[in-house]
């Protein structure tokens, strides 16, 4: 849903600049420019902002990002042992 149709701002941008640290109507208002032109957003823009604070919402892509464990691959060491064999093969 658009949220401020002046600077086409939606829902989910608003939620994910909220997840991304942005947490007052002057912070969205200065790096999303919501409620800079007629004005008739900031309601809809601070509820939002309230809703997303007392649910502490996170994106989607960002709850399966935090369930992800990195996987290291790990070259095992060359034993002396192990390059005999490969030369006698
Ligand atoms: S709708 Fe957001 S400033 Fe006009």
């Amino acid at each position: 849903m658009i949220v401020c149709v002046c600077n086409n701002v939606s829902e989910k941008k608003l939620r994910h600049a909220v997840a991304s640290g942005l947490n007052t109507m002057a912070d969205l208002r200065t790096h999303l420019e919501v409620g800079t032109c007629c004005g008739k957003c900031a309601g809809c823009a601070r509820r939002i902002l309230r809703e997303c604070q007392t649910t502490n919402q996170i994106p989607h892509h960002a709850n399966a990002m935090a369930s992800v464990t990195p996987i290291i691959f790990q070259r095992p060491p060359i034993t002396p042992a192990f390059q005999d064999d490969a030369l006698a093969a």
